[in-house]
């Protein structure tokens, strides 16, 4: 390799501050820079990928040749320090601070309910505010696209879009469009026929800070002399194992491509970085031009444009629209699908760092844009010291044959892509597993030429992306079809041609293969009707249009801007001013959250001496270990000491849970050892280097029906039963019989498991600090690790950044496998789990497959319900025994079915442990109710609405556990539903609409809900508090719950502040740990507000008792004289509090019991357009009546229900996780598991709190953590709704399996038709899947 000179300095500016890096490291990231360098903790680091936005960051250059300033989004994670030279950052502490100023989008978000946990936020306040620092005055549509690169697991994404609104020119909060009414019009309003005072006010927009765009900082004048320097020089960054150049003028790099030909040319990094990060590549030299003005430029001809290579894919699409309004439409139809696609590829940061030179050279097998670039002639035009020459980016250039590729030593310089003709069609199509921002599943560029006048094909050309290694061209289909008119007889011989040349094997990476064959021919009939409604309107008399029916099949679905309505009881006018609650108080720590202010276990400064932890996790599913060699990995720099099971001085093994495997593995994901070093870089590459030789044992179970053939459970079978199931079924008039899967789902929060481990000098004391729901769990389990008592051992949990049932018992294995390693090194551990790793070791919800058996009368009254559950708990206990349970108790949902029996089992196999989550085993049981209902309404002719209607709980009676219950509010959110959504008019208008398309369909469904909170185990509802006054008045409260953005804090300042009758401002909440409130329970199961709420308010009871007698002394006295009063009376103003818990029980010999203390009440009702032909789906409209009995906080609890509701519609349509036969997981980061993003949410979201009764809670609330997330089925049937109209319509069964997830798969695969009866079909027995479902 040449030598090379010596580094140079990287000169950038962050938050106007000058940052000089003498030894900038190209392997050195700017989000490691931000958070571990300049300890600047509020970018995030969630997924390292590009993929979440959490790490978003604001990029500012100045253009010398424009004179401008450029400001973008970008992710840090991908952004290498080295690429910044002469760059102005901005991070969220930049654009405002509580210790300075709060900038207006920190505040709005905050005051809107737009935070939660806070983590994703900060990366929300960047995009909003790079949009603004563009479009001072954004549209909405503008807003939903800056924010579709970024994922929120908690919210539900309508109050971050509603806080962006507020910065629109007019006024578009206003949520009731089209009414010809305003939503701020009516502060109150009558709504029930109770006629209650509803509000629909959650914020008061008159208290936002005017946004004046004028005062932002400027851009560092050093800068701009840097760029307009002419006398500027190649700069070359030398890292610890690679170096970085950045060539300033062409001949330079061209220079620099000759010397190093195997340099990977350093653009935007999107391609190179994750390859580097997750694929292991490594390249000793990055080229990076970034800035060399050659590389930027857009030309524009009679004939067509030419695009700089460096332009990025943001800038590509402002150069597209502008030619696009400056040309006649016929030649603007490449650019018009260019222009599509570029909408949804990605998220705003990923469009702004990603270049066309970059996007056509990585040529990745999932690229939006080549195939479409392809399919326009589009030229490649390279330079190198040999000259220049151009290349066509055609199927050979995509399919990387080497004739057809760039030299090494070459680079692109532009591409050009010309004009299309008046006789010429252009179309890029595509479907992902969500509209935005996710890889196509298949996409495809397609164009044909006529000869002019005619419907003759001249030429023909047709690329497809994600259906094998590299994107493919049908050309021999093209070749053969040359000269066939534009008719179905062509299409149909395009169609067999087509399957027949592009070939995707059965067991082909990526799965779906039946689906993605369908997808190649059903694109191609979309562009083939596309073509024949173009040539329709140039010669209409000439050429026939498409049937009318088929005219929707032209169009994707549009992305709107989510808008909605939220009521809630209004507070009665006579309660004093001073008591916040039933008001929409703003989250205790918002501002916080959007300012970057809140800490979270990695914002913590580094401890002196801390070791960061990397694991090493099993690679099979169950073996013997026979070796673990970790002496490489011990030789490494840095490495301070391999942990395994040996190394535990306590128990490894605590009530079935392995901390470190020890002789044998159990799962794919099983933490085998841990490497402790002085960087996490070092642990991580060390961990690699630890070689473990396994041996395989028999059996392996991976799935349900593999446990159920072994007879493999975790635990024994769980039952409820009523009435005589067996006689009731010799009496009904029908019996159906059928099966329902449920697939897993991964929990998603935006803070993966982080643990600060930090041993003390004396006493075999142990400190963690942790984002977890079960301190005390966590306690347990290192004190048996350990061998030590729990009273050495503190946990601290200020914050978890989401939990959703991730974060009760997974902690305490993780916390366990950290204190051993803190214990055997002596120093503080930082275990920070990569999303990969998370991802694959702490696995998440059951899956589950339901069996029914219904016999029922043709009325669809049903008399008999036999339900059997298994779910797949994977290799140890967890908490399946208990979601078993919960299942089973639940099983019937609203529905009185007088002969009802529920069975359930635990299935034990070989992955990762399944776990808590929200909803805990509702959402997926209940499904099978649903499922059965729809079923027995088909079968009967009724709508399955019909079938709920006659079979719901009508009047006060007895669970099928003999719990007695009230259904009144049951009945009045489903009625209120039904009737406030319009559902029976909306029903007719999408049969109307049903009738009119035959390849979208519509859907609607409505699912009632009964939801129970709390424990059958009465101990486990128990909750402790302590309350200390302080002399200045201030009082300090501690609760034993914990703060995981569910706005429990909130909540418990809100109560303090009633009880006490003082200012919030009073009252200080500063975090949950295990010294000052012991054996505290889970914060779990809806019941965190309820019962820590008694326990505080118990506390504060104590006190304001305590203080009677001073007050009564003094009744003028303020409360700052009462306490130094008391305190002078000798008055203890601290106090613990107590609530011993609801009393409930459950007797599962006899299988009854007053399981729950009460029970949530709720009805959805959602509307969607299913495309029959990808199997994409769009949310029109969602309305959620739930009874919250009477709301503490209704921001707070309407906050939970769109947040639960959104987790669950992403669980029943689009989370889907894959894994190997052999049980390895692959879904293991936001690329290949996608959650829901803004654009996904309902385009009307409407919810409704129902106000009723619950004297047993607190202030007669009700816990509302989970109970939204069943409601998300209602998508689930809606879609089930709109594939029954598609199939009928084409004279398929009534009644069909539609499992859960309904992806856009499913969804293809049961709209049969023409297409899916064409496609090549694999007998299973001779092949091995890629994937397979578990449940
Ligand atoms: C989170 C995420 C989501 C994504 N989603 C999508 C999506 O939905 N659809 C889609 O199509 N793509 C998607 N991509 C891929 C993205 O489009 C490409 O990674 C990107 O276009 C590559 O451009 P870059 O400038 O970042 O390339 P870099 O990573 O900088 O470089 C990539 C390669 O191109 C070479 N190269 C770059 N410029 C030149 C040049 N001028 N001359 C010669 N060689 C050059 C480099 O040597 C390197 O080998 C996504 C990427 C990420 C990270
Ligand atoms: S952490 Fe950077 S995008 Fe997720
Ligand atoms: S508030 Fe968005 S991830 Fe928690």
């Amino acid at each position: 390799m040449p030598s090379l000179s010596n580094s140079d300095e990287l000169i950038f500016f962050v938050n106007g501050r000058k940052v000089i890096e003498k030894n900038a490291d190209p392997e050195v990231y700017l989000l490691f820079y931000l958070r571990k360098i300049l300890h600047l903790t509020g970018t995030k680091y969630s997924c390292g990928s590009g993929g979440c936005g959490a790490c978003t960051v604001m990029v500012s250059r100045y253009d010398p040749k424009t004179k401008k300033i450029h400001h973008y989004p970008v992710t840090a994670c991908l952004v290498p320090i080295c690429s910044l030279h002469g760059a102005a950052v901005t991070t969220v502490e930049g654009v405002g601070s509580i210790k300075t100023r709060i900038h207006p989008v920190q505040e709005r978000l905050a005051k809107c309910h737009g935070t939660q946990c806070g983590f994703c936020s900060p990366g929300m306040v960047m995009s909003i505010y790079t949009l603004l620092r563009n479009h001072p005055e954004p549209t909405p549509e503008q807003i939903t696209e800056a924010l579709g690169g970024n994922l929120c697991r908690c919210t539900g994404y309508r109050p971050i879009v509603e806080s962006g609104k507020t910065f629109c020119a007019e006024s578009t909060v206003c949520q009731m469009k089209g009414s010809g009414k305003c939503c701020m019009d009516q502060e109150e309003k009558s709504f029930t026929s109770r006629q209650e005072k509803m509000c629909t006010k959650l914020y008061n927009e008159d208290e936002f800070q005017p946004f004046d765009p004028t005062q932002e900082p400027i851009f560092p004048p050093e800068l701009i002399r840097m760029a307009e320097d002419p006398n500027k020089r190649r700069l070359t960054f030398r890292g610890k194992r690679t170096t970085w150049i950045t060539p300033v003028k062409l001949n330079d790099l061209l220079e620099l491509k000759t010397s190093f030909p195997e340099a990977p040319i350093i653009m935007g990094n999107t391609a190179v970085g994750p390859s580097i990060k997750f694929r292991d590549e490594f390249h000793p030299v990055f080229i990076s031009p970034l800035g060399l003005q050659e590389l930027y430029f857009v030309d524009s001809t009679d004939d067509g444009v030419t695009i700089g290579a460096g332009y990025s894919l943001a800038q590509l699409n402002d150069a597209l629209r502008f030619i696009v309004s400056e040309q006649p439409k016929e030649k603007t139809k490449t650019y018009h699908a260019l222009l599509k696609h570029l909408r949804t590829l990605a998220g705003a940061q990923i469009r702004n760092m990603a270049t066309l030179g970059g996007h056509v050279v990585s040529r990745p097998n999932y690229s939006d844009l080549n195939p479409i670039l392809a399919a326009g002639n589009a030229t490649i035009n390279l330079i190198s010291k040999e000259g220049k020459r151009q290349i066509p980016l055609d199927g050979r250039f995509l399919e990387k044959s080497p004739e057809a590729n760039l030299k090494s030593e070459e680079t692109v310089l532009s591409v050009y892509i010309p004009h299309s003709t008046q006789w010429h069609f252009v179309s890029g199509l595509r479907i992902a597993q969500r509209q935005e921002n996710a890889f196509a599943i298949v996409n495809a560029g397609m164009s044909v030429k006529f000869e002019d006048g005619t419907d003759t094909i001249k030429e023909l050309q047709m690329f497809y992306g994600s259906v094998g290694p590299t994107v493919v061209s049908a050309s021999k289909t093209c070749q053969q079809l040359i000269g066939r008119k534009w008719n179905d007889q062509m299409l149909s011989d395009a169609c067999r041609l087509v399957l027949d040349e592009i070939y995707i094997p059965p067991d082909a990476e990526g799965g779906m293969v039946e689906y993605r064959r369908t997808l190649i021919i059903s694109l191609l009939f979309k562009f083939y009707l596309k073509v024949r409604r173009g040539l329709n309107k140039m010669d209409p008399h000439k050429f026939p249009d498409i049937p009318e029916k088929f005219v929707s099949a032209l169009e994707d679905f549009p992305i709107e801007t989510p808008q909605g309505i939220q009521m809630f009881q209004c507070v009665d006018p006579h309660q004093p001013p001073q008591d916040p609650v039933g008001h929409p108080v703003m989250h205790q720590s918002a501002i916080k959250h959007t300012t970057g202010e809140a800490v979270f276990v990695d914002d913590m400064p580094p401890i002196s001496q801390e070791l960061f932890l990397a694991v090493v996790t099993s690679t099979r599913a169950h073996a013997k270990i026979i070796l673990i060699d970790t002496s490489a990995a011990l030789a490494l720099p840095g490495v301070v000491d391999v942990i395994t099971a040996e190394d535990v001085p306590g128990d490894n093994s605590y009530q079935g849970e392995i901390f470190y495997a020890q002789n044998e593995v159990i799962c794919v994901g099983q933490i085998v050892c841990t490497v402790a070093a002085d960087t996490y870089a070092h642990a991580k590459e060390a961990a690699k280097k630890v070689r473990i030789v396994y041996e395989d044992l028999e059996p392996r179970i991976i799935t349900i029906e593999q446990a159920l053939e072994h007879n493999s459970f975790l635990s024994a079978e769980k039952k409820i039963e009523q009435g005589d199931v067996e006689q009731a079924f010799k009496y009904v008039d029908q019996i159906i019989e059928g099966k329902v899967h449920v697939e897993g789902q991964e929990h998603f929060y935006m803070e993966t498991q982080t643990i600060l481990a930090i041993p003390q000098e004396e006493d075999k004391e142990m400190v963690l600090h942790l984002g977890t729901q079960f301190q005390t769990h966590v306690q347990e389990y290192v004190a048996a690790a350990l061998n030590i008592p729990r009273n050495r051992i503190a946990c601290h949990t200020k914050r978890a950044g989401g939990a959703f049932g991730g974060k009760v018992s997974k902690p305490a294995l993780l916390g366990a496998v950290s204190a051993v390693a803190a214990k055997k090194t002596g120093r503080p551990i930082r275990f920070i789990l990569e999303r990969g790793d998370d991802m694959l070791i702490t696995a998440g919800r059951h899956p589950l497959l339901g069996k029914y058996k219904i016999g029922f009368m043709n009325n669809g009254v049903i008399k008999a319900a036999d339900i059997e559950y298994y779910i797949n708990g994977g290799c140890s206990p967890d908490e399946s025994e208990l979601v078993m349970e919960f299942m089973v108790l639940r099983s019937e949902n609203a529905y009185y079915i007088p002969n009802f029996r529920c069975r359930g089992r635990p299935c034990k196999t070989n992955l990762p442990s399944n776990t808590a989550f929200r909803g805990f085993g509702f959402p997926q049981g209940i499904v099978v109710g649903e499922a059965y209902i729809t079923a027995v309404a088909s079968q009967c002719d009724l709508t399955p609405e019909q079938v709920k209607e006659i079979n719901m709980y009508k009047r006060t009676g007895r669970t099928a556990h003999k719990q007695t219950f009230n259904p009144e509010p049951l009945r009045r959110c489903w009625e209120e539903c039904l009737e406030k959504s319009s559902f029976s008019a909306r029903k007719l208008a999408a049969e109307e609409f049903n009738k009119k398309n035959y390849w979208k369909k519509r859907g609607l469904a409505a699912v009632p809900m009964k939801f129970t909170v709390g424990m059958p185990t009465a101990f486990y509802n128990q909750a402790a508090a302590l309350v200390h006054i302080y002399l200045d008045g201030s009082v300090l409260v501690s609760h034993s719950g914990c703060e995981l953005g569910q706005g429990l804090h909130t909540k418990m300042i809100q109560v303090a502040s009633r009880e006490l009758n003082i200012p919030e401002s009073y009252i200080h909440l500063s975090e949950t740990n295990t010294t000052t409130v012991s054996n505290a329970t889970f914060t779990a199961g809806s019941m965190g507000a309820d019962i820590n709420g008694k326990a505080v308010q118990n506390a504060c009871q104590i006190l304001k008792a305590r203080l009677e007698p001073v007050i009564r002394k003094n009744p003028r006295g303020t409360w700052e004289v009462w306490i130094s009063e008391a305190y002078k009376e000798s008055i203890s103003l601290s106090t613990t509090g107590y609530f011993k818990g609801y009393q409930t029980n459950m007797d599962w010999k006899k299988g009854e019991g007053n399981a729950f203390p009460y029970f949530v009440y709720g009805a959805s009702c959602s509307e969607v357009e299913v495309d029959c032909l990808t199997g994409a789906h769009k949310l029109l409209r969602t309305d959620i009546f739930m009874d919250a009995a009477f709301s503490i906080n209704p921001a707070v609890d309407i906050g939970q229900i769109e947040g639960a509701f959104v987790q669950g519609m992403g669980f029943y349509t689009i989370e889907e996780l894959k894994y190997s036969p052999e049980g390895v997981l692959y879904s293991r980061g936001p690329d290949d598991y996608k959650i829901p993003t803004v654009t996904e949410i309902p385009e009307e979201f409407n919810v409704t709190l129902v106000h009723s009764q619950n004297p047993i809670a607190i202030y007669s609330s009700k816990g509302l953590g989970e109970a939204g997330m069943f409601l998300g089925s209602s998508v689930l049937f809606a879609i089930y709704d709109a594939v029954a109209a598609a199939r009928r319509e084409r004279g398929l069964t009534k009644t069909f399996t539609l499992s859960s997830p309904a992806t856009p798969e499913l969804i293809r695969m049961t709209c049969v038709d023409q297409f899916t009866d064409m496609i090549p079909r694999d007998d299973p027995s001779t092949f091995t899947p890629w994937s397979i479902h578990v449940s």
